[in-house]
Protein backbone atom coordinates (compact mmCIF):
# COMPACT_ATOMS: atom_id res chain seq x y z
CA UNK A 1 0.00 0.00 0.00
CA UNK A 2 2.76 2.69 1.07
CA UNK A 3 4.91 1.35 -1.53
CA UNK A 4 6.65 4.39 -3.37
CA UNK A 5 6.07 5.25 -7.23
CA UNK A 6 9.84 5.26 -7.50
CA UNK A 7 9.97 2.00 -5.59
CA UNK A 8 11.18 0.12 -8.48
CA UNK A 9 14.73 0.02 -8.42
CA UNK A 10 15.62 -0.34 -4.68
CA UNK A 11 15.76 -3.50 -2.62
CA UNK A 12 15.48 -2.10 1.04
CA UNK A 13 12.79 0.40 2.57
CA UNK A 14 13.30 4.18 2.98
CA UNK A 15 15.06 4.99 6.47
CA UNK A 16 12.47 6.77 8.74
CA UNK A 17 14.30 9.37 9.65
CA UNK A 18 14.92 10.32 5.56
CA UNK A 19 11.31 10.07 4.88
CA UNK A 20 10.32 12.53 7.77
CA UNK A 21 13.47 14.77 6.01
CA UNK A 22 12.66 14.65 2.81
CA UNK A 23 9.02 15.13 2.83
CA UNK A 24 7.35 18.39 1.59
CA UNK A 25 4.06 17.53 1.93
CA UNK A 26 2.89 19.33 5.09
CA UNK A 27 4.01 22.36 3.42
CA UNK A 28 3.35 21.41 -0.47
CA UNK A 29 -0.21 19.90 0.18
CA UNK A 30 -1.51 23.61 0.04
CA UNK A 31 -0.53 23.31 -3.85
CA UNK A 32 -3.32 20.59 -4.28
CA UNK A 33 -5.70 22.89 -6.12
CA UNK A 34 -2.93 23.98 -8.51
CA UNK A 35 -1.66 20.49 -8.75
CA UNK A 36 -4.83 18.68 -10.22
CA UNK A 37 -4.86 21.90 -12.36
CA UNK A 38 -2.06 21.31 -13.75
CA UNK A 39 -2.77 17.35 -14.03
CA UNK A 40 -6.06 17.94 -15.89
CA UNK A 41 -4.20 20.06 -18.64
CA UNK A 42 -1.56 17.22 -18.93
CA UNK A 43 -4.39 15.03 -19.11
CA UNK A 44 -6.80 16.37 -22.25
CA UNK A 45 -3.26 17.39 -24.11
CA UNK A 46 -1.97 14.11 -23.88
CA UNK A 47 -5.40 12.77 -25.23
CA UNK A 48 -5.59 15.40 -27.91
CA UNK A 49 -2.16 14.58 -29.03
CA UNK A 50 -2.95 10.97 -29.34
CA UNK A 51 -0.78 9.92 -26.18
CA UNK A 52 -3.38 8.45 -24.02
CA UNK A 53 -7.04 7.98 -25.64
CA UNK A 54 -9.50 9.94 -24.79
CA UNK A 55 -11.77 7.58 -22.69
CA UNK A 56 -8.95 6.89 -20.49
CA UNK A 57 -8.40 10.76 -20.23
CA UNK A 58 -12.01 11.10 -19.04
CA UNK A 59 -11.53 8.66 -15.92
CA UNK A 60 -8.50 10.15 -15.25
CA UNK A 61 -9.78 13.74 -15.22
CA UNK A 62 -12.96 11.89 -13.67
CA UNK A 63 -10.75 10.68 -10.77
CA UNK A 64 -8.78 13.68 -10.54
CA UNK A 65 -12.19 16.09 -9.73
CA UNK A 66 -13.34 13.39 -6.74
CA UNK A 67 -9.59 13.90 -5.26
CA UNK A 68 -10.18 17.51 -5.38
CA UNK A 69 -13.44 17.23 -3.45
CA UNK A 70 -12.18 14.54 -0.87
CA UNK A 71 -9.37 17.08 -0.10
CA UNK A 72 -11.86 20.49 0.01
CA UNK A 73 -14.00 17.94 2.39
CA UNK A 74 -11.30 17.26 4.70
CA UNK A 75 -11.61 13.60 3.87
CA UNK A 76 -7.58 13.33 2.25
CA UNK A 77 -5.28 11.23 4.38
CA UNK A 78 -2.05 13.44 3.71
CA UNK A 79 0.85 11.01 5.09
CA UNK A 80 4.31 11.69 5.41
CA UNK A 81 5.31 8.28 3.28
CA UNK A 82 3.70 10.04 0.47
CA UNK A 83 6.66 12.46 0.27
CA UNK A 84 5.00 15.37 -1.76
CA UNK A 85 1.48 16.66 -3.14
CA UNK A 86 2.39 14.71 -6.62
CA UNK A 87 2.71 11.87 -5.53
CA UNK A 88 -0.29 12.18 -2.81
CA UNK A 89 -2.18 12.72 -5.92
CA UNK A 90 -0.85 10.65 -8.22
CA UNK A 91 -0.91 7.52 -5.61
CA UNK A 92 -4.43 8.35 -4.59
CA UNK A 93 -5.70 8.41 -8.65
CA UNK A 94 -4.17 5.35 -8.93
CA UNK A 95 -5.67 3.48 -5.68
CA UNK A 96 -9.67 5.27 -7.01
CA UNK A 97 -9.39 4.29 -10.98
CA UNK A 98 -6.65 1.68 -11.19
CA UNK A 99 -3.49 1.19 -13.85
CA UNK A 100 -5.07 3.69 -16.14
CA UNK A 101 -4.39 6.48 -13.19
CA UNK A 102 -0.48 5.50 -13.75
CA UNK A 103 -0.43 7.02 -17.53
CA UNK A 104 -1.15 10.46 -16.22
CA UNK A 105 2.79 10.62 -15.56
CA UNK A 106 3.54 9.99 -19.51
CA UNK A 107 6.06 13.12 -20.96
CA UNK A 108 6.10 14.87 -17.46
CA UNK A 109 8.53 15.06 -14.05
CA UNK A 110 7.71 16.18 -10.89
CA UNK A 111 10.41 18.42 -11.54
CA UNK A 112 8.41 20.29 -14.21
CA UNK A 113 5.29 19.80 -12.63
CA UNK A 114 6.10 21.52 -9.54
CA UNK A 115 7.39 24.45 -11.56
CA UNK A 116 4.19 24.87 -12.90
CA UNK A 117 2.07 24.42 -9.80
CA UNK A 118 4.18 26.75 -8.10
CA UNK A 119 3.36 29.31 -11.31
CA UNK A 120 -0.41 28.61 -11.43
CA UNK A 121 -0.10 29.48 -7.52
CA UNK A 122 1.78 32.53 -7.77
CA UNK A 123 -0.57 33.58 -10.78
CA UNK A 124 -3.55 33.68 -8.44
CA UNK A 125 -1.41 35.35 -5.52
CA UNK A 126 -0.55 38.15 -7.45
CA UNK A 127 -4.08 38.89 -8.98
CA UNK A 128 -5.16 38.84 -4.90
CA UNK A 129 -1.94 41.16 -4.12
CA UNK A 130 -2.72 43.37 -6.71
CA UNK A 131 -6.52 43.62 -6.04
CA UNK A 132 -5.81 44.73 -2.80
CA UNK A 133 -3.43 46.81 -3.40
CA UNK A 134 -5.67 49.08 -5.37
CA UNK A 135 -7.43 49.05 -2.24
CA UNK A 136 -5.26 50.26 -0.04
CA UNK A 137 -4.57 52.91 -3.05
CA UNK A 138 -7.95 53.80 -3.02
CA UNK A 139 -8.20 54.56 0.45
CA UNK A 140 -5.38 56.63 0.42
CA UNK A 141 -6.49 58.58 -1.96
CA UNK A 142 -9.84 58.83 -0.48
CA UNK A 143 -8.13 59.80 2.72
CA UNK A 144 -5.97 62.78 0.60
CA UNK A 145 -8.97 63.58 -1.00
CA UNK A 146 -10.98 63.92 2.22
CA UNK A 147 -8.18 65.75 4.05
CA UNK A 148 -7.07 68.36 1.05
CA UNK A 149 -7.04 71.14 3.29
CA UNK A 150 -4.93 69.82 5.89
CA UNK A 151 -1.41 71.46 6.19
CA UNK A 152 1.04 69.69 8.34
CA UNK A 153 5.16 70.46 8.85
CA UNK A 154 7.11 68.91 6.47
CA UNK A 155 10.14 66.73 7.47
CA UNK A 156 13.63 66.21 6.80
CA UNK A 157 15.60 64.71 8.99
CA UNK A 158 12.47 64.36 11.39
CA UNK A 159 12.91 68.38 12.20
CA UNK A 160 10.38 70.13 10.97
CA UNK A 161 11.24 71.69 7.16
CA UNK A 162 8.25 73.41 5.44
CA UNK A 163 4.55 72.96 5.99
CA UNK A 164 3.47 70.37 3.11
CA UNK A 165 -0.46 69.48 2.59
CA UNK A 166 -0.91 66.17 4.52
CA UNK A 167 -2.57 65.09 1.17
CA UNK A 168 0.42 65.52 -0.21
CA UNK A 169 2.34 63.13 1.95
CA UNK A 170 -0.29 60.41 2.25
CA UNK A 171 0.17 60.87 -1.99
CA UNK A 172 3.74 59.87 -1.53
CA UNK A 173 2.80 56.60 -0.28
CA UNK A 174 0.61 56.26 -3.38
CA UNK A 175 2.99 56.78 -5.50
CA UNK A 176 5.56 54.01 -4.06
CA UNK A 177 2.11 51.59 -4.12
CA UNK A 178 2.19 52.52 -7.85
CA UNK A 179 5.73 51.74 -8.45
CA UNK A 180 5.13 48.22 -6.71
CA UNK A 181 2.13 47.43 -8.14
CA UNK A 182 4.07 48.10 -11.50
CA UNK A 183 6.48 45.50 -9.99
CA UNK A 184 3.54 42.44 -9.64
CA UNK A 185 2.60 43.28 -12.85
CA UNK A 186 6.22 42.83 -14.75
CA UNK A 187 6.91 39.62 -12.47
CA UNK A 188 3.36 38.01 -13.89
CA UNK A 189 4.60 38.26 -16.96
CA UNK A 190 7.44 36.17 -16.08
CA UNK A 191 5.29 33.63 -14.35
CA UNK A 192 2.76 33.11 -16.73
CA UNK A 193 5.27 30.67 -18.85
CA UNK A 194 4.41 26.71 -18.91
CA UNK A 195 7.32 24.33 -17.92
CA UNK A 196 5.13 21.62 -18.23
CA UNK A 197 6.93 19.08 -20.97
CA UNK A 198 10.30 19.87 -20.05
CA UNK A 199 10.34 16.88 -17.92
CA UNK A 200 13.17 16.13 -16.04
CA UNK A 201 14.87 18.11 -17.84
CA UNK A 202 15.76 17.19 -21.21
CA UNK A 203 12.33 17.45 -22.64
CA UNK A 204 10.58 14.24 -23.99
CA UNK A 205 10.42 11.85 -26.71
CA UNK A 206 6.25 11.93 -27.01
CA UNK A 207 4.55 13.82 -29.39
CA UNK A 208 3.51 16.68 -26.73
CA UNK A 209 1.91 19.99 -27.36
CA UNK A 210 3.10 22.47 -24.96
CA UNK A 211 1.38 25.89 -26.65
CA UNK A 212 -1.90 23.31 -26.36
CA UNK A 213 -1.11 23.35 -22.60
CA UNK A 214 -0.83 26.60 -21.83
CA UNK A 215 -3.30 28.22 -24.20
CA UNK A 216 -5.82 25.73 -21.83
CA UNK A 217 -4.30 27.17 -18.84
CA UNK A 218 -4.11 30.59 -20.05
CA UNK A 219 -0.32 30.91 -19.74
CA UNK A 220 0.67 32.98 -22.54
CA UNK A 221 3.87 31.49 -23.28
CA UNK A 222 5.94 28.25 -23.04
CA UNK A 223 9.49 27.90 -21.77
CA UNK A 224 12.31 28.14 -24.17
CA UNK A 225 14.91 25.74 -22.66
CA UNK A 226 13.93 22.42 -20.76
CA UNK A 227 17.10 22.66 -18.68
CA UNK A 228 16.21 26.17 -17.93
CA UNK A 229 13.11 25.52 -16.96
CA UNK A 230 13.21 22.69 -13.94
CA UNK A 231 15.60 25.10 -12.36
CA UNK A 232 14.45 28.73 -12.68
CA UNK A 233 13.05 30.01 -9.32
CA UNK A 234 13.44 33.81 -11.29
CA UNK A 235 9.75 34.16 -10.95
CA UNK A 236 9.66 33.43 -7.45
CA UNK A 237 12.70 35.53 -6.40
CA UNK A 238 10.92 38.53 -8.40
CA UNK A 239 7.53 37.85 -6.05
CA UNK A 240 9.83 38.13 -3.07
CA UNK A 241 11.62 41.14 -4.12
CA UNK A 242 8.57 42.77 -4.93
CA UNK A 243 7.22 41.89 -1.76
CA UNK A 244 10.24 43.08 -0.09
CA UNK A 245 10.30 46.90 -1.87
CA UNK A 246 6.45 46.98 -1.11
CA UNK A 247 6.64 45.64 3.08
CA UNK A 248 9.33 48.06 3.16
CA UNK A 249 7.03 50.96 2.05
CA UNK A 250 4.58 49.86 4.34
CA UNK A 251 6.53 49.69 7.34
CA UNK A 252 7.80 53.50 6.54
CA UNK A 253 4.08 54.21 6.75
CA UNK A 254 3.71 52.05 9.44
CA UNK A 255 6.36 53.81 11.49
CA UNK A 256 5.01 57.11 10.89
CA UNK A 257 1.19 56.02 12.32
CA UNK A 258 3.00 55.12 15.04
CA UNK A 259 4.92 57.97 15.62
CA UNK A 260 1.82 60.51 14.92
CA UNK A 261 0.22 58.66 17.64
CA UNK A 262 2.27 59.65 20.31
CA UNK A 263 1.76 61.67 23.19
CA UNK A 264 4.43 64.13 21.31
CA UNK A 265 3.42 64.12 18.38
CA UNK A 266 -0.56 63.75 18.86
CA UNK A 267 -1.49 63.77 14.96
CA UNK A 268 -4.06 61.28 14.71
CA UNK A 269 -6.25 59.00 16.70
CA UNK A 270 -6.02 55.36 15.43
CA UNK A 271 -9.60 53.22 15.65
CA UNK A 272 -9.85 51.24 18.82
CA UNK A 273 -11.00 48.51 16.73
CA UNK A 274 -6.77 48.50 15.56
CA UNK A 275 -5.28 48.93 18.70
CA UNK A 276 -4.66 46.68 21.75
CA UNK A 277 -4.29 47.79 25.66
CA UNK A 278 -1.92 46.54 27.81
CA UNK A 279 -2.34 44.09 30.63
CA UNK A 280 -0.72 45.84 33.68
CA UNK A 281 -1.10 49.94 32.55
CA UNK A 282 -5.03 50.54 32.27
CA UNK A 283 -4.22 53.82 30.22
CA UNK A 284 -2.99 52.59 27.60
CA UNK A 285 -3.92 52.11 23.93
CA UNK A 286 -1.05 50.29 21.92
CA UNK A 287 -0.38 50.81 18.10
CA UNK A 288 0.51 46.98 17.60
CA UNK A 289 -0.98 46.33 13.91
CA UNK A 290 1.28 48.70 12.33
CA UNK A 291 3.81 47.44 15.01
CA UNK A 292 3.34 44.21 13.76
CA UNK A 293 3.08 45.40 9.95
CA UNK A 294 6.67 46.86 10.44
CA UNK A 295 8.46 43.44 12.26
CA UNK A 296 6.39 41.52 9.64
CA UNK A 297 8.82 43.30 6.53
CA UNK A 298 11.30 41.76 8.73
CA UNK A 299 10.56 38.18 7.67
CA UNK A 300 9.75 38.95 4.20
CA UNK A 301 12.92 40.14 3.87
CA UNK A 302 14.67 37.26 5.53
CA UNK A 303 12.16 35.29 3.22
CA UNK A 304 14.08 37.01 0.01
CA UNK A 305 17.20 36.33 1.43
CA UNK A 306 16.29 32.29 1.80
CA UNK A 307 15.63 32.19 -1.92
CA UNK A 308 18.77 33.74 -2.83
CA UNK A 309 20.86 31.49 -0.55
CA UNK A 310 18.93 28.73 -1.69
CA UNK A 311 19.71 29.60 -5.34
CA UNK A 312 23.27 30.80 -5.11
CA UNK A 313 25.64 28.50 -6.63
CA UNK A 314 23.13 25.92 -7.91
CA UNK A 315 24.26 23.46 -10.37
CA UNK A 316 21.80 23.22 -13.31
CA UNK A 317 19.21 21.84 -13.22
CA UNK A 318 16.91 20.25 -11.24
CA UNK A 319 18.03 19.64 -7.41
CA UNK A 320 15.75 18.86 -4.21
CA UNK A 321 17.69 21.56 -2.43
CA UNK A 322 14.95 23.78 -4.80
CA UNK A 323 11.98 21.93 -2.64
CA UNK A 324 12.98 24.46 -0.20
CA UNK A 325 11.95 27.09 -2.15
CA UNK A 326 7.92 26.72 -1.07
CA UNK A 327 8.04 28.14 2.46
CA UNK A 328 9.86 31.33 2.17
CA UNK A 329 7.06 32.08 -1.10
CA UNK A 330 4.17 31.10 1.36
CA UNK A 331 4.88 32.96 3.75
CA UNK A 332 5.80 36.27 1.99
CA UNK A 333 2.39 35.70 0.15
CA UNK A 334 0.56 35.36 3.33
CA UNK A 335 2.48 38.06 5.28
CA UNK A 336 1.46 40.19 2.03
CA UNK A 337 -1.48 39.59 1.78
CA UNK A 338 -2.95 39.89 5.71
CA UNK A 339 -0.80 43.20 5.64
CA UNK A 340 -2.43 44.69 2.57
CA UNK A 341 -5.95 43.85 3.97
CA UNK A 342 -5.24 45.49 6.94
CA UNK A 343 -4.16 48.26 5.81
CA UNK A 344 -6.94 48.81 3.47
CA UNK A 345 -9.51 48.66 6.57
CA UNK A 346 -6.96 50.48 8.99
CA UNK A 347 -6.62 53.70 7.13
CA UNK A 348 -10.23 54.61 6.75
CA UNK A 349 -10.39 54.79 10.29
CA UNK A 350 -7.40 57.09 11.23
CA UNK A 351 -8.94 60.05 12.69
CA UNK A 352 -6.03 63.32 11.75
CA UNK A 353 -6.34 65.96 13.91
CA UNK A 354 -6.18 69.11 11.93
CA UNK A 355 -5.55 71.71 14.77
CA UNK A 356 -2.71 69.71 16.53
CA UNK A 357 -1.02 69.26 12.49
CA UNK A 358 -1.77 72.76 11.76
CA UNK A 359 -0.74 74.48 14.76
CA UNK A 360 2.55 72.17 14.65
CA UNK A 361 3.37 73.18 10.67
CA UNK A 362 4.22 76.87 12.07
CA UNK A 363 6.83 75.88 14.77
CA UNK A 364 10.08 75.69 13.76
CA UNK A 365 10.32 78.43 11.54
CA UNK A 366 9.05 76.29 8.87
CA UNK A 367 8.62 79.37 6.46
CA UNK A 368 12.14 80.05 6.61
CA UNK A 369 12.71 79.19 2.98
CA UNK A 370 9.46 81.13 1.64
CA UNK A 371 11.06 84.38 3.34
CA UNK A 372 14.57 83.49 1.71
CA UNK A 373 12.80 82.80 -1.72
CA UNK A 374 11.57 86.52 -0.85
CA UNK A 375 14.70 88.11 -1.27
CA UNK A 376 15.22 86.26 -3.58
CA UNK A 377 12.43 87.69 -6.17
CA UNK A 378 13.94 90.61 -5.25
CA UNK A 379 16.93 90.82 -6.91
CA UNK A 380 18.97 89.11 -4.00
CA UNK A 381 21.54 86.37 -4.86
CA UNK A 382 19.71 82.85 -3.18
CA UNK A 383 23.35 82.52 -1.18
CA UNK A 384 22.84 85.75 0.51
CA UNK A 385 19.04 85.71 0.70
CA UNK A 386 20.28 82.33 2.77
CA UNK A 387 22.62 83.69 4.89
CA UNK A 388 20.40 86.84 5.93
CA UNK A 389 17.39 84.92 6.89
CA UNK A 390 19.51 82.44 9.04
CA UNK A 391 20.43 85.60 10.88
CA UNK A 392 17.01 86.72 11.07
CA UNK A 393 15.86 83.05 12.43
CA UNK A 394 19.35 83.32 14.97
CA UNK A 395 17.43 86.60 16.31
CA UNK A 396 14.03 85.48 16.82
CA UNK A 397 15.33 82.23 18.86
CA UNK A 398 16.83 84.92 20.66
CA UNK A 399 13.97 86.59 21.36
CA UNK A 400 11.44 83.74 21.38
CA UNK A 401 9.88 84.95 18.91
CA UNK A 402 8.26 83.74 15.59
CA UNK A 403 9.28 85.06 12.22
CA UNK A 404 5.68 86.42 11.70
CA UNK A 405 5.85 88.29 14.92
CA UNK A 406 8.73 90.56 13.55
CA UNK A 407 7.85 94.14 12.00
CA UNK A 408 8.71 95.77 8.70
CA UNK A 409 11.45 97.90 10.63
CA UNK A 410 12.96 94.20 12.09
CA UNK A 411 12.84 92.87 8.84
CA UNK A 412 14.61 95.85 6.86
CA UNK A 413 17.21 95.56 9.78
CA UNK A 414 18.79 92.61 8.29
CA UNK A 415 17.79 93.72 4.92
CA UNK A 416 16.78 96.43 2.63
CA UNK A 417 14.83 94.80 0.16
CA UNK A 418 11.91 93.62 2.93
CA UNK A 419 8.69 95.69 2.07
CA UNK A 420 5.12 94.95 3.55
CA UNK A 421 4.53 92.43 1.00
CA UNK A 422 6.24 90.20 2.71
CA UNK A 423 3.36 89.58 5.34
CA UNK A 424 1.67 87.91 2.49
CA UNK A 425 4.19 85.35 2.10
CA UNK A 426 4.37 84.23 6.15
CA UNK A 427 1.31 82.68 5.82
CA UNK A 428 0.80 78.51 5.73
CA UNK A 429 -1.86 78.41 3.08
CA UNK A 430 0.12 80.52 0.59
CA UNK A 431 3.58 79.22 1.11
CA UNK A 432 1.96 75.86 0.03
CA UNK A 433 0.64 77.34 -2.80
CA UNK A 434 2.89 78.80 -4.17
CA UNK A 435 4.51 75.41 -4.42
CA UNK A 436 3.44 75.09 -7.87
CA UNK A 437 5.92 72.81 -9.65
CA UNK A 438 5.49 69.54 -11.02
CA UNK A 439 5.07 67.22 -8.19
CA UNK A 440 4.82 69.98 -5.54
CA UNK A 441 2.53 70.37 -2.43
CA UNK A 442 0.19 73.20 -4.10
CA UNK A 443 -3.36 72.43 -3.77
CA UNK A 444 -4.13 72.60 -7.15
CA UNK A 445 -1.22 70.15 -7.67
CA UNK A 446 -2.06 67.75 -4.92
CA UNK A 447 -6.26 67.97 -6.57
CA UNK A 448 -4.41 67.05 -9.98
CA UNK A 449 -2.30 63.66 -8.71
CA UNK A 450 -5.77 62.75 -7.06
CA UNK A 451 -7.23 63.01 -10.32
CA UNK A 452 -4.80 61.04 -12.07
CA UNK A 453 -4.66 58.29 -9.49
CA UNK A 454 -8.10 57.73 -9.36
CA UNK A 455 -8.41 57.38 -13.32
CA UNK A 456 -4.98 55.36 -13.22
CA UNK A 457 -7.24 52.89 -10.82
CA UNK A 458 -9.97 52.45 -12.72
CA UNK A 459 -7.79 51.46 -16.50
CA UNK A 460 -5.84 49.46 -13.89
CA UNK A 461 -9.05 47.66 -12.88
CA UNK A 462 -10.73 47.14 -16.53
CA UNK A 463 -7.44 45.79 -17.33
CA UNK A 464 -6.87 42.93 -14.80
CA UNK A 465 -10.38 41.76 -15.34
CA UNK A 466 -9.82 41.43 -19.22
N1 LIG B 1 8.86 17.85 -3.89
C1 LIG B 1 9.76 18.19 -4.93
C2 LIG B 1 10.01 19.69 -4.93
O1 LIG B 1 9.24 20.38 -4.39
C3 LIG B 1 9.21 17.82 -6.25
C4 LIG B 1 10.23 17.46 -7.28
C5 LIG B 1 11.02 16.32 -6.86
N2 LIG B 1 11.80 15.77 -7.89
C6 LIG B 1 12.69 14.82 -7.63
N3 LIG B 1 13.31 14.31 -8.63
N4 LIG B 1 12.93 14.39 -6.42
O2 LIG B 1 11.00 20.16 -5.44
Amino acid sequence: MNEKLWQGRFDQPTNKHVEEYTASIQVDKRLYRYDIEGSVAHCRMLAECGIISHEEASRIVEGLGEILREIERGQFAFDLSQEDIHMAIEQRLIQKIGEVGGKLHTARSRNDQVCLDMRLYLRDILHQVRELLNEVRKVLVDAADGNLDVVMPGYTHLQHAQPVLLSHHLMAYHEMFCRDDERFRDCLRRTEVLPLGSAALAGTTFPIDMEWTARYLGFPRVTGNSIDAVSDRDYLIEFNAASAILMMHISRMAEELILWSTTEFAFIEMSDAFCTGSSIMPQKKNPDVPELMRGKTARVFGNLMSLLALTKSLPLAYNRDLQEDKAPVFDTADTVIGTLRLLARLIPQITFKRERMERMAGEGFTLATDLADFLVRKGVPFRKAHHVVGQIVQHCIQHRKDLSDCGIDELRSFHKAFDQDVFLLLDMKSAINQRISTGGTAVSRVREAIGRARREMGHEATARKE
